[in-house]
């Protein structure tokens, strides 16, 4: 059982430790004891970092309301390398997320030149990917959103081009109109406190979507009027903005609190208790009483011919409307971990770990845990030869292919285009 539930190569998982500590992520390991279930794709080892998931962990747990939220730039056909996210936020809509799914059809715009029409026509067929998969919540186009455009400019307020160039890279050349999506998507993060009501917000990314995380926690933070801060014995409520008015009613909220010039202290009390009434008090004095955004980050599925998958390389990938002889074609032609002869391979096994069929398996066309064992035992003792594999293989994406077609069409009354 051991390997399978851990099957990456050890090489693999040090640059992605090292790429974590150097950014301050976590492994997600360490709240695998809060969560009542877990998932498989934590347990399968899909899923590895995050930052503060454990205020989400804890929320599951206490039954408490939070919120979950992931984007999609429409830029061509949902495929399999979307599936896994789409699955992360369906899981957590189900263990009662309230679900937000932003369609980044500004990003898509001014980033990758996309035209509207398209924007529309690929956005759709990915929110149908995501209710076929079970999603429920809200769901908008950024270009549709008029209050997410207005969150967008008021974030805008706290930040500047110096940061921009720091975080992305940006130079003298980079348009106008790509620092815009920037922000839009730093809106999208913070727009389900905004719409509904102030709570931990959850974005499951793949790694490459982490300068948008940090920036968005910095920026949540700068818009809070108060910070809290536990001190020795007392906790302290420092305002950063707050009109007087706001600081003076936390004073009043605490009886035996002392009020100084920007804070007040308060002694013997729990920091949560104080954080909960400080969050009304600001919210009471128009602020937004922010909760800082959590973030999952989850490993790429490989391409089935070995390097990235995208849609840009169309045989590295499956989307969802491809005839069965193409999906045939695409695995059964797909790169191993197998050896260069029958020989070898019987005699030395196959890489499960270094081998995208296997990978596509355990991300997606293996359910059960003890089966998917199975395929690795066998390949490892070299009793699985490549060519059996791909064929059964071959057969479980076709089957769910054709699922998961049947469930596209039987929800696509559920799209909406706002
Ligand atoms: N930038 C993301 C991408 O390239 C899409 C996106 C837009 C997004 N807004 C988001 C992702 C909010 C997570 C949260 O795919
Ligand atoms: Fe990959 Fe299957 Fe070959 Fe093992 S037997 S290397 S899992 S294709």
């Amino acid at each position: 059982m051991e390997a399978p539930i851990n099957p990456w190569s050890s090489q693999q998982t040090d640059d992605i430790e090292k790429l974590f500590s150097l950014f301050g992520i976590e492994h997600i390991s360490a709240i695998e004891g809060i969560l009542p279930k877990v998932p498989s794709f934590i347990s399968r080892g899909v899923v590895v970092g995050h930052r503060d998931y454990r205020v989400i962990a804890e929320a599951i747990r206490d039954k408490r309301p939070f919120h979950i939220l992931t984007g999609f730039m429409p830029s061509g056909h949902p495929h399999l390398g979307h599936l896994m996210v789409m699955k992360e936020v369906v899981w957590h809509v189900q263990q009662g997320g309230s679900g937000y799914i932003t369609i980044a059809d500004r990003e898509a715009h001014a980033v990758r030149d996309i035209s509207w029409q398209q924007c529309e026509h690929f956005g759709k067929e990915y929110l149908q990917c995501l209710f076929a998969l079970g999603y429920r919540g809200r769901t908008y186009f950024q270009s549709r959103n008029n209050a997410l455009k207005d969150l967008a400019f008021e974030a805008a307020t706290r930040v500047n081009f110096s940061e921009l160039q720091a975080i992305y890279g940006f130079s003298d050349e980079t348009s106008l109109a790509h620092a815009e999506s920037v922000i839009t998507q730093v809106a999208d993060i913070l727009f389900p406190q905004v719409d509904s009501y102030p709570a931990p917000t959850l974005v499951p990314v793949g790694i490459d979507q982490d300068p948008h995380i940090r920036l968005t926690r910095g920026i949540a933070h700068k818009l809070r009027m108060f910070t809290v801060e536990e001190r020795d014995g007392y906790i302290s409520v420092r305002s950063k903005n707050a009109p007087e008015e706001a600081l003076a009613e936390v004073h009043r909220k605490f009886p035996g609190s002392r009020k100084y010039q920007g804070h007040v202290d308060i002694p013997r009390a729990g920091c949560a208790e104080v954080n909960a009434e400080v969050r009304k008090i600001e919210i009471a004095h128009g602020g937004y009483g922010f909760y800082t955004p959590s973030s999952t980050y989850h490993r790429f599925i490989p391409g089935l011919q070995g390097g990235k998958m995208s849609s840009s390389i169309p045989e590295s990938t499956i989307t969802f409307s491809e005839p069965d002889d193409v999906v045939r074609k695409k695995v059964m032609g797909a790169f191993t971990g197998g050896r260069a002869t029958l020989a070898e391979q019987k005699e030395l096994g196959g890489e499960p770990e270094k081998c995208p069929v296997f990978l596509l398996n355990l991300f997606h066309m293996v359910e059960d845990d003890a089966e998917l064992a199975e395929i690795h035992r066998r390949c490892r003792g070299g009793e699985l030869m490549c060519g059996q594999c791909k064929k059964e293989t071959t057969e479980r994406v076709l089957a769910f292919i054709h699922d998961f077609r049947e469930k596209m069409e039987a929800s696509a009354h559920m799209v909406k285009v706002e």
